[in-house]
């Protein structure tokens, strides 16, 4: 079932979205050679909490963190640990979400550990463009497939390749609502977009192939031709008539 928001919720959802994006302005300047993706974890935590917010992802279907951490291969729900140093030319994706006064927030990013890779900064940067690509389409009257459609076209072309096994999805009081987003797709199909639906939009790209396995702690996806991946995700609000409102980016406008 997908449940539009009206102004009062999508007010709350981008009072979530301003404490998520001040958190992982936070976690990117800490992001150093040396650092532990335990301490990235712990200095997250700590900022939600002191803005009177809850981390979603702690104890969600058993996950042990506030945040997932996830290096080079690792696509999602990298675990946070004391063992994980972070080295110069890894990529690392920080997704997290936040819970305030009943409403969710949720938002991911893929940066550089030290000076990277020409084909991790492209991947990170294709990564970006396929998020910005897919804001085109988040629009009443076009439909999930032309999302999907917009993300695989630019990452294909790209020479780059969209994860199927993990979409975007509905958020709201949940942190996984109705619908999935899936970042592939044929333009012009599934369902049709509304003013006052509040989506994460979330293309995670391989630079290689896009099949995965799991690790044995049961969360940590990873590719299995062991390609580097980048995540770029966040919240959003469909609106009436125009492109939509990014909730875990305030401030900004589509207005130059
Ligand atoms: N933030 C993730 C998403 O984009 C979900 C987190 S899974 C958890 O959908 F287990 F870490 F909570
Ligand atoms: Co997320
Ligand atoms: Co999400």
């Amino acid at each position: 079932m997908i449940s539009l928001k009206n102004k009062a919720q999508i007010s709350k959802m981008r009072d979530a979205g301003k404490i998520l994006y001040e958190v992982e302005q936070e976690v990117r300047q800490a992001i150093r050679p040396g650092v532990t993706t335990a301490q990235l974890d712990i200095l997250a935590e700590r900022l939600i909490r002191k803005n009177r917010a809850i981390p979603s992802s702690l104890h969600y279907e058993g996950y042990p963190c506030s945040i997932c951490a996830s290096i080079n291969d690792e696509v999602v729900h990298g675990i946070p640990s004391d063992r994980r140093v972070l080295k110069e030319g890894d990529i690392i994706s920080i997704d997290c979400t936040v819970l305030l006064d009943g409403w969710q927030a949720d938002s991911a990013f893929t940066a550089g550990v030290g000076t990277i890779s020409a084909e991790a900064e492209k991947l990170i940067r294709v990564t970006e463009e396929c998020f910005w690509k897919a804001m085109q389409e988040c629009v009443t009257g076009k439909r999930l497939g032309d999302i999907g459609h917009a993300v695989q076209q630019h990452a294909e072309t790209n020479g780059c390749t969209p994860i199927r096994e993990f979409t975007g999805h509905g958020i709201g009081r949940e942190m996984h609502e109705d619908p999935s987003v899936l970042n592939y797709g044929e333009p012009g199909r599934g369902l049709r977009l509304r003013g006052g639906m509040t989506l994460a939009i979330e293309p995670m790209i391989s630079a290689g192939d896009w099949h995965l396995s799991v690790d044995e702690d049961g969360w940590c996806a990873r590719t299995l031709d062991h390609s580097l991946t980048a995540h770029y995700e966040h919240t959003i609000a469909v609106a009436e008539e125009g492109l939509p409102e990014i909730l875990t980016l305030p401030g900004f406008s589509w207005e130059a």
